[in-house]
């Protein structure tokens, strides 16, 4: 059952992926957690993700899913667009949403003994200084209600989370496949033309790379 179908809405809390873990545990399966700020929010590979207010902040608890970063990338991406127009934003692999080469969304994805937690970062009202990062609100020159967005995002997640061909959009969607680009991993780094298996592994240089062992992709 991969269905969003209830809302925790929180004011302040350490990790929104924290709270869906807690409550994965207790068997909860289909919940929205978010929250307006969090003191420890986090990245991939432990870095830190700055949630000041004015960001949306949520995780989702669902059963073992598969392709999930992948899903919720599409799934925030078909978003985007909705705002900024069709073809916009571009996922870089595994699953950064960016518009016009700068960063709009991180996912970040655990998996647990019998369920799944996918966290997702949006800047949306939320000042954002870094060079390499935008948000919605600045590529619209508007503020975004933060509640209207969390439901059309936990709409297109429960489309995506069910979609049957997730592979063949996500090569669509995403700007890594068929470039050069340099794989930092925890055992080294591999460089290459980037394609993609039907696992949705990264094949760079004859390597089949997950997303759990990418520290980073750059452009090589
Ligand atoms: C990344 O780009 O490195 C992933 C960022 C993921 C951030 C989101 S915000 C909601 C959820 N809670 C967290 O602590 N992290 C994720």
């Amino acid at each position: 059952m991969h269905r969003l179908n209830s809302f925790l809405k929180l004011e302040k809390v350490e990790s929104t992926n924290d709270i869906a873990k807690e409550s994965g545990l207790r068997g909860e399966r289909g919940l929205v957690v978010s929250a307006l700020y969090q003191n420890a929010g986090r990245g991939r590979n432990g870095r830190e993700w700055i949630s000041s207010g004015g960001g949306l902040y949520l995780s989702i608890v669902i059963e073992k899913t598969d392709l999930l970063p992948f899903r919720t990338a599409l799934a925030v991406s078909e978003i985007i667009d909705g705002f900024l127009g069709s073809g916009i934003s571009k996922i870089k692999w595994p699953n950064d949403v960016l518009v016009r080469g700068k960063k709009i969304s991180g996912i970040l994805c655990e998996g647990f003994m019998n369920f799944d937690v996918a966290g997702i970062g949006i800047n949306v009202n939320n000042e954002v200084t870094l060079e390499c990062a935008t948000s919605l609100g600045r590529e619209l020159d508007r503020n975004i209600d933060l509640n209207d967005l969390l439901s059309v995002v936990a709409g297109s997640l429960n489309k995506w989370l069910t979609h049957d061909d997730v592979l063949t959009y996500y090569r669509k969607k995403c700007a890594t496949m068929g470039r050069r680009v340099r794989v930092l991993l925890s055992t080294g780094e591999v460089s290459g033309i980037a394609d993609m298996d039907e696992k949705g592994f990264l094949l760079v240089d004859g390597r089949a790379i997950s997303v759990y062992e990418t520290m980073r992709v750059e452009k090589d």
